[in-house]
């Protein structure tokens, strides 16, 4: 009698679809999407990285990573429309969150500051979605991106502007979200 062998990692990761849906405007948070895509691809997944407007059907994928731009300490309108829009899927196969602000460009007191902003722009949808990970990223920030007042207000923070994007950590991140999707282990495993 011949036992079916255990699928290899490679065939599972073939036969699994991870959708790395982003809310961005000047292009940090696509980026980071994308690489985290790229990653999960090396890794033998099949990935795609697409803005939440061009996302069609959800129920073509296996797991989700899904990310927005902050602006003023909250996601984009267009981000939380699509957590609303997948939320029971998100929940049902397992999910990862990240945020995309600038705590890297922050100075001074308002460091710790930043220390305390993913609490405040993710918390509720930790609490909503239970990701299995979540990360506040820091961009790129440019005088241009903002307003005139919006500038103002930044250099008081002792804002310095730049791209402070960490691929090492995008990577890792990635890394174990691959390990996780690969390894099979239900919704709801370590954050
Ligand atoms: C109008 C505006 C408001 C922002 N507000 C915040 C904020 O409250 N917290 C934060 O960490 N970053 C904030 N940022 C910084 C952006 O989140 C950061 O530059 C990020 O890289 C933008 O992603 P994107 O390039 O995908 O648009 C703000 C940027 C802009 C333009």
């Amino acid at each position: 009698m011949t036992t079916d062998p255990e699928p290899s990692s490679r065939q599972r990761g073939e036969d699994t679809k991870v959708l790395v849906a982003y809310a961005g405007v000047h292009g940090s948070t696509r980026s980071i999407a994308e690489r985290i895509a790229a990653r999960l691809r090396e890794q033998g997944l099949r990935a795609d990285a697409l803005p939440v407007e061009a996302v069609d059907d959800l129920r073509v994928y296996d797991a989700f990573v899904v990310g927005s731009a902050v602006h003023d300490m909250a996601w984009l309108p267009e981000a939380l429309t699509f957590v609303r829009r997948g939320a029971e899927l998100f929940v049902r196969h397992g999910v990862w969150i990240f945020s995309v602000g600038m705590p890297a460009a922050l100075r001074g007191p308002w460091k710790a500051f930043a220390a305390k902003e993913e609490e405040h722009v993710a918390g509720h949808l930790i609490d909503e979605l239970r990701p299995r990970g979540h990360r506040l990223f820091s961009g790129v920030i440019r005088p241009e991106h903002l307003s005139g007042t919006g500038r103002v207000k930044l250099r008081a923070m002792g804002l310095r502007y730049g791209d402070y994007r960490d691929w090492s950590e995008v990577d890792a991140w990635a890394r174990d979200i691959a390990r996780a999707v690969l390894g099979g282990a239900g919704p709801g495993g370590p954050a």
